[in-house]
């Protein structure tokens, strides 16, 4: 869990893009938890997913064309439905008799919620409604059809495991995140005092206020407070809410491989953003990001040494809850049965 490599959960839905950056007609092609995958959106619209190998020769599809809702092979022109069954083999002459319909290049279970595009990864080869988490719809008083305010992702050159130490490490920003726009004081590091519960799949930092000297304050209106909901496989969602309006910001993990991670942001505002806001939010989101993504490139160069790494009480307290909800989800899929959150209400104290 703590070297360069980690385990990558199953069972689950991932984000795999955004649906503004698959546009009508074109391809992606991805590696998604070790896996080739293309991402199209046919020309009704229809966002598929597909295992990206040709089933005759192997070449990637997304080399080839979307046509309707299917995708044509790029080399002898193989055509496959959004549901990855064979529908023309243009080169059979007449008389030549093959089932097309036997030959299937492999399909991902693929929807579309929040302006992102989720594929589910089974575990084995069960459908997401039987599988262990079928819902997508995770993010508090959202309409599944609301696109987000601003959405940014960044590949981390680091194992999921420790993108999430990252996410909900409390400690790290006054020394990784300084920049003239945020905490501009320095370190001024300060005492805090947090409750934490169980909640599904993970576990939450209880619902409290806002300090009134904080920004967003004067955004959302009166009685700001704000909940931060931590959830496998890898999603950190806080839900601030105040008298006028609330924001919903959410971090997602998804594993490239055993090495590497996909972190989205994004947020979801019943404010509306002024012109260009769009632009300017993604750009801070990216040097906040960024600053992150610096971290775990330097923090590359030191686990190719296979240290041994230390988890110190309360700092680092979440990330061990982390270790204990992966490994249960685990055992629990392992085992076929229903997942059981280990994790207990505890508050938790640290200066930052
Ligand atoms: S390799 Fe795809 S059709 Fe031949
Ligand atoms: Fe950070």
């Amino acid at each position: 869990m703590q070297g360069l490599k980690s385990e990558m959960l199953r069972g689950c839905w991932y984000v795999a893009a955004t649906s503004r950056s698959l546009k009508r007609g074109k391809t992606k092609a991805k590696t998604l938890l070790g896996e080739p995958v293309v991402l199209a959106r046919g020309e009704d619209g229809t966002a598929f997913a597909l295992r990206d190998l040709c089933p005759h020769r192997g070449i990637p599809l997304s080399y080839g064309m979307v046509e309707g809702c299917s995708l044509r092979c790029c080399y002898h022109g193989w055509r496959f439905d959004e549901n990855g069954t064979c529908v023309e083999i243009p080169s059979l002459a007449e008389g030549q008799k093959i089932d097309v319909a036997k030959i299937n290049c492999g399909a991902y279970p693929c929807v579309e919620r929040y302006g992102l595009v989720w594929v589910y990864f089974a575990a084995n080869g069960e459908a997401p409604e039987d599988g262990p988490m079928p819902d997508v719809e995770i993010f508090p008083h959202i309409a599944p059809e609301t696109p987000p305010a601003a959405a940014i992702m960044q590949e981390f050159d680091c194992s999921v495991d420790h993108a999430a130490f990252g996410l909900m490490d409390p400690t790290h920003a006054a020394y990784i995140h300084t920049s003239w726009w945020f905490k501009k004081n320095g370190r001024t590091l300060r005492p805090k005092e947090k409750s934490f519960e169980p909640a599904p799949f993970g576990w939450r930092m209880v619902r409290h206020a806002l300090p009134p000297q904080n920004l967003v304050y004067k955004l959302l209106g009166d009685d700001v407070t704000t909940e931060i909901a931590y959830r496998l496989p890898g999603y950190r969602i806080e839900d601030v809410a105040g008298s006028k309006h609330s924001v919903v910001a959410v971090t997602a993990l998804t594993p490239i491989d055993g090495q590497r991670t996909e972190v989205y942001q994004f947020f979801y505002s019943t404010m509306g953003l002024v012109k260009y806001g769009r632009p300017l939010a993604e750009y801070l989101m990216n040097v906040f990001l960024g600053q992150d993504r610096e971290a775990v490139v330097r923090q590359r160069e030191g686990l190719v040494w296979e240290p041994r790494l230390m988890m110190i009480n309360d700092a680092d307290t979440q990330a061990r809850w982390w270790a204990r909800i992966k490994s249960e989800w685990q055992e629990a899929l392992a085992e076929g049965r229903s997942f059981a959150n280990p994790l207990k209400p505890q508050t938790l104290r640290w200066r930052s």
